[in-house]
């Protein structure tokens, strides 16, 4: 949205933002009064609807959840779609039984806004994160997160050309796509789930059945934007008891004014070089 993707919003001008948190100034639905405090994650937020990044905004009731009691308005926001997203990956790799004792799970792009939340996630549930990156700075942050291991981008890279590799991983959260996506599938073991989240590298997958046929792996998709809303509420309940990371949001996140968002942090989160999640004050 912020760089003009006219697959995302087709009409500019326009105000971005797809998370917003704050107070019900006023409400024409029974659910929700004045001065309830509320979130809103995904949905047209911010997309082909003006989004979070103002004062007021004016949502239909049905994308808006009350604030979790253990969770304040700001925790909310830490965590974001990209929390959100990240937890949609942990529940669905629990709902296809994939357990701690089956080994290592990766996270790729995990000094991102979805990766950086899936290190801290998983660690929380007990799993061994291996974290991929490709900043050579991110092994301190990424440890303090939960990660086990940090490892460079090349060790998702496969350039041997075979359609399944010697088992390396047990399942994995994947930001990235293309050939990452791909060697994921061909290394992970039997009956692991590997979930799809993001394509910063590529939309584009390359994939042999064998994966599936011989090794049992799944691969899921993550639609956080559109999912509906007792699955959501159900997400949001986890995130504030049992997946409950509040402790990880001081290095996670930096609070920035709206003026300072366009003059350097679009063009390095666009970049790839940003840390954590970005938080805008209005
Ligand atoms: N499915 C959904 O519902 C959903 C929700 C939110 C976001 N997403 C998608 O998930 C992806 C990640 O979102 P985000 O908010 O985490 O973005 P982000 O904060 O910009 O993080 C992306 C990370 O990916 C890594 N990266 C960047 N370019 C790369 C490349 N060419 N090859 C390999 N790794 C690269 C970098 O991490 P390292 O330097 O650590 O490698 C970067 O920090 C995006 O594609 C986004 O659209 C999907």
């Amino acid at each position: 949205s912020a760089s003009g993707h006219k697959g995302i919003t087709k009409q500019y001008p326009h105000t971005p933002g797809i998370d917003a948190g704050g107070i019900v100034e006023m409400s024409k639905n029974a659910d929700f009064a004045a001065d309830d405090e509320v979130i809103v994650t995904g949905y047209d937020l911010g997309m082909n609807t003006d989004g979070g990044f103002a004062e007021y905004i004016r949502v239909p009731a049905d994308w808006v959840v009350t604030r979790p009691r253990g969770l304040t308005l700001r925790d909310c926001m830490s965590l974001g779609t990209a929390g959100y997203t990240a937890a949609v990956a942990l529940y669905k790799m629990q709902a296809l039984q994939q357990d701690p004792s089956m080994g290592p799970v990766v996270v790729t792009g995990s000094t991102g806004g979805v990766g950086s939340l899936a290190v801290a996630l998983l660690a929380k549930a007990g799993y061994e994160v291996i974290a991929v990156t490709g900043k050579s700075n991110a092994e301190e942050y990424l440890k303090h997160l939960g990660a086990s291991r940090v490892e460079s981008r090349e060790f998702v890279e496969d350039l041997s050309g075979k359609s399944l590799l010697k088992t390396r991983w047990a399942g994995a959260v994947d930001t990235v796509g293309g050939t990452t996506l791909s060697m994921l599938l061909k290394a992970c073991g039997p009956e692991g789930t590997i979930v799809s989240t993001g394509m910063v590298q590529s939309h584009a997958l390359t994939t042999t059945l064998y994966p599936f046929i011989l090794n049992g792996v799944n691969l899921v998709g993550v639609g956080s934007a559109g999912m509906d809303m007792t699955t959501r509420k159900k997400i949001w309940k986890l995130l504030e008891e049992d997946w409950n990371i509040k402790d990880k949001f001081p290095a996670i996140v930096k609070e920035i004014k709206l003026e300072e968002l366009a003059t350097n942090h679009v063009e390095t989160i666009l970049e790839g070089k940003n840390m954590g999640r970005v938080l805008v004050k209005i």
